[in-house]
């Protein structure tokens, strides 16, 4: 089942494994794509992963969240993308450009001295406030997010993978805690979803109808349970809704913002129960819609795989850090070589010399 093609929008993958948006630290620090990023991509196509999508790339300076982050904000960005993109098309899988601006992440820098948020909410972990965007910020932003998917679409990529996860500005737009704006981006599932449905209908006025968008989506903040005006299902599920009913072409579901703790990179992953710690929002969000559903988040023995597609969680995996520990784990699952990665999910492999393994294994 692992192994077996889906079709997402138009494109066909040839098997069920996704390399989950993961930042490198290996772009320019102006955001140009660079040859070390090619190499890994080339390296994960080659080792059948089907889907891979690249680290988050910001759709302007205003939006930029880390060091060495890529970016997709200028015309002159297109081509250093395409090299990258023939790399991966080689070994026949696919490659989507995951979209981003920081919004309450973004990384304060004297050419960036300001946050842009939907509502000056303080940011619990560093104190500071970020300002609420104008109107006017709003839809130039809704038109750097089009600009971003039409840039991608000329690279070559396959898809664009839109941000709403883990407390970017799109994930800061859906979740009530994040958005407590009272105009027409606000105060109902349908106005926090608003944004996202405006950039997706700006895509397709500029690049077609054809072109499949992706979405990363929250499904939780992460807070307690019974927290009040936080996200959490069931609103989760609606907001899957609205996505698939405007023509999004698959919703990889995730969670976590960091005022709630660092749940989107779970450590101590070591029993089959731990893994795939948003499988029950990722089942809710399967059955109420009818586009693929991606699964994010501890995924680590070949058996849970499988077990989340055969029992309806999810029509296909997507991993970070195991790939990371093991860019040849899907060859080595494939061959019947392993049946668990390596991985210890100690989160070592967040290095700003670029993405690697720095677990030191005993044997
Ligand atoms: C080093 C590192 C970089 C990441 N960068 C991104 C990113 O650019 N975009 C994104 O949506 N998630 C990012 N994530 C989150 C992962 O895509 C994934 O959701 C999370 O790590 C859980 O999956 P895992 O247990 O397979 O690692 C990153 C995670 C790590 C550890």
């Amino acid at each position: 089942m692992l192994f077996e093609p889906i079709r997402l929008g138009n494109m066909e993958v040839p098997d069920r494994f996704v390399r989950s948006a993961t930042h490198e630290w290996m772009a320019e620090p102006d955001g140009t794509p660079t040859e070390r990023i090619e190499n890994l991509y080339e390296n994960l196509a080659r080792n059948y992963v089907g889907l891979i999508i690249t680290g988050y790339a910001y759709v302007n300076p205003g939006g930029k969240s880390d060091h060495l982050q890529q970016g997709i904000y200028a015309d002159r960005l297109i081509e250093p993308y395409k090299s990258i993109v023939s790399a991966v098309h080689r070994f026949n899988s696919k490659i989507a450009l995951q979209i981003v601006h920081g919004g309450r992440q973004t990384m304060l820098s004297a050419d960036n001295p300001v946050i842009l948020a939907p509502s000056a909410v303080t940011i619990k972990t560093n104190g500071v406030t970020p300002e609420e965007m104008t109107d006017e910020e709003i839809l130039e932003t809704i038109e750097d997010f089009a600009n971003a998917a039409r840039r991608a679409k000329e690279a070559g990529f396959d898809a664009v993978q839109l941000h709403c996860a883990h407390g970017f500005l799109l994930s800061n737009f859906i979740s009530p805690y994040t958005n407590r704006r009272r105009d027409r981006w606000g105060g109902s599932t349908e106005k926090r979803t608003q944004i996202v449905v405006d950039i997706i209908e700006r895509i397709r006025e500029m690049i077609g109808d054809d072109f499949p968008i992706f979405v990363k989506l929250n499904a939780t903040d992460g807070f307690p349970r019974g927290t009040k005006n936080v996200l959490d299902a069931p609103e989760c599920v609606e907001i899957a809704k609205i996505l698939a009913a405007n023509g999004v072409c698959a919703i990889e579901v995730s969670g976590g913002i960091v005022d709630a703790g660092q749940e989107m990179f779970r450590t101590k992953i070591d029993k089959p129960e731990e893994e795939a710690y948003y499988r029950n929002y990722s089942k809710m969000i399967k059955e109420a819609i009818d586009i693929p559903v991606i699964l994010v988040g501890g995924l680590r023995s070949k058996a849970v795989m499988e077990q989340m597609i055969s029992e309806g969680h999810a029509d296909m995996v997507s991993l970070c850090r195991p790939l990371i520990c093991e860019p040849d784990l899907v060859t080595k699952m494939r061959n019947g070589e392993t049946e668990v990665s390596r991985c210890v999910s100690c989160n070592l492999c967040s290095d700003e010399s670029g993405i690697k393994c720095n677990y030191e294994f005993k044997d």
